[in-house]
């Protein structure tokens, strides 16, 4: 069954739009070489989709991969581990590579990425469409941020509870029922 909560707007899609144009310009500014795009599954996909169309009007012919991680979130394993459920198919050594990813929280994810592709030889640069402050298990800062987001459960433009809300052009918050 389809969830039938409401979700409140905290970023619309004109704002979404205008920050991808941004980030695209200041990616197009550093004059990547071979650039390759890796967004992380699921939730980056609809992120990583128009920023791929923000980058093509800076001018830049990104190619595009897709990592599918997973993170063991049970509060029994303090270590935070993380599991490759797919890996990138493409060569990634010696090209520049900008991780995609949804929200910038405990940072496990994203700096496990990075780790993995710069070992296999990649310049990686990071970029995270919402980073919760104050939330960091380990010493990561995201190259790229669309916005800085209060401390509340998001859903909606890629992202979602319970597989649902992935869907909605905009981020918000899911009203209490
Ligand atoms: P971390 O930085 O390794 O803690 O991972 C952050 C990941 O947790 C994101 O990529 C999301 O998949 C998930 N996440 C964290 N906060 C939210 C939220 O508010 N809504 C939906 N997913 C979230
Ligand atoms: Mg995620």
């Amino acid at each position: 069954m389809p969830l039938q909560r409401r979700v409140s707007v905290l970023f619309d899609e004109q704002s979404i739009a205008k920050r991808n144009t941004e980030i695209a310009q200041s990616i197009a500014t550093r004059q990547p070489k071979d650039l390759l795009i890796v967004a992380i599954l699921k939730g980056s996909f609809m992120f990583a989709a128009d920023l791929m169309r923000a980058l093509h009007h800076a001018g830049l012919t990104p190619q595009v991969e897709f990592m599918h991680l997973s993170s063991y979130r049970d509060a029994t394993v303090s270590s935070g581990q993380v599991a490759i459920l797919k890996d990138v198919e493409s060569y990634v050594r010696d090209r520049d590579v900008v991780l995609i990813d949804d929200i910038l929280e405990s940072g496990r994810t994203i700096a496990f990425a990075k780790d993995l592709l710069a070992a296999r030889g990649a310049r990686v640069l990071t970029c995270c469409l919402l980073e919760k402050p104050g939330k960091r298990a380990v010493s990561i800062e995201a190259d790229f941020v669309g916005f800085e987001c209060p401390d509340v459960f998001v859903v909606g433009y890629g992202m979602d509870v319970a597989h649902c809300f992935r869907e909605l052009p905009f981020v918000g918050v899911v009203e209490k029922a």
